[in-house]
């Protein structure tokens, strides 16, 4: 499968860059508003995984051309381009290609970051309203740390949430399976969203209260 990272020159692009790259067979897309810059991540991300031993498929591209190449879409970019982002790519996208979100709404101030919802409900539910209505869209990996994936020398324990349905679900919840140590569970629908994004700013405030947990996330026992 091709599964093209948008944004994929940031924080978790790099991560899920590097842990499916790293875990899977899959050919990674780096999608980027700058091709340059996509392909200079991409030698960056080449560089860590030759380290370990792993000769990855990882190509840079802009957005529109990772889109257009790809199976799976990761939207990786800040919840506030989110919806210009899709608009961006939307020609690309088609029935067959599922559009995946982890973007999270959050504002932050001196006591911590608060979940910051837009009018939609949720910023999964946003990109939803802004996709072409064949494009199957899908939440998931809006808990995770990136710092956490991108370090490869650490033995992931975690949860992702995945809400969406049908195949397009299904199709995200393999691919999450595949990254070692990361279990997908079904969150239900995207109407479910709100309730999984919130979860972000928790994790947030607990990493920075407590020390020996920088990099948390979640795992629901
Ligand atoms: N960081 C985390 O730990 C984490 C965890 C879970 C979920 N998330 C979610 O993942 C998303 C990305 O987070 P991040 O921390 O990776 O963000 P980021 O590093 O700040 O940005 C990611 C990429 O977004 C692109 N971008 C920046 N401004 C843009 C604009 N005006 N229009 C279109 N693209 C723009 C940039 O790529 P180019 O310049 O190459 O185009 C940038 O490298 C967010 O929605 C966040 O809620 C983050």
């Amino acid at each position: 499968m091709r599964i093209a990272l948008l944004g994929g020159t940031g924080d978790i692009g790099e991560g899920l860059a590097l842990r499916f790259a790293h875990d899977t067979d899959h050919e990674i897309l780096i999608g980027s508003r700058d091709p340059e810059k996509a392909r200079d991540a991409v030698e960056g991300y080449e560089e860590t995984l030759e380290a370990r031993g792993v000769e990855a498929s990882i190509k840079g591209f802009t957005n529109e051309m990772a889109t257009d190449r790809a199976d799976i879409v990761v939207l990786s970019v800040p919840p506030y381009y989110a919806g210009d982002t899709v608009d961006a790519v939307a020609e690309k996208l088609d029935a067959d290609t599922v559009l995946v979100t982890p973007a999270v709404g959050m504002k932050g101030d001196e006591d911590g970051m608060h979940y910051h919802p837009p009018s939609a409900g949720s910023v999964t539910e946003l990109v939803a309203g802004r996709t072409p209505d064949e494009v199957p869209v899908v939440g998931a990996f809006h808990n995770l740390a990136a710092g956490e994936l991108s370090n490869l020398e650490h033995d992931l324990d975690l949860d992702t949430i995945v809400v969406g349905e049908g195949a397009a679900k299904d199709a995200v919840t393999a691919l999450a399976n595949e990254i070692d140590g990361l279990r997908a569970l079904d969150g239900g629908p995207l109407a479910n969203a709100a309730e999984v994004e919130s979860i972000t700013p928790l994790v947030i405030n607990i990493a920075r209260h407590n020390e020996e947990l920088h990099d948390v996330g979640v795992k629901f026992q």
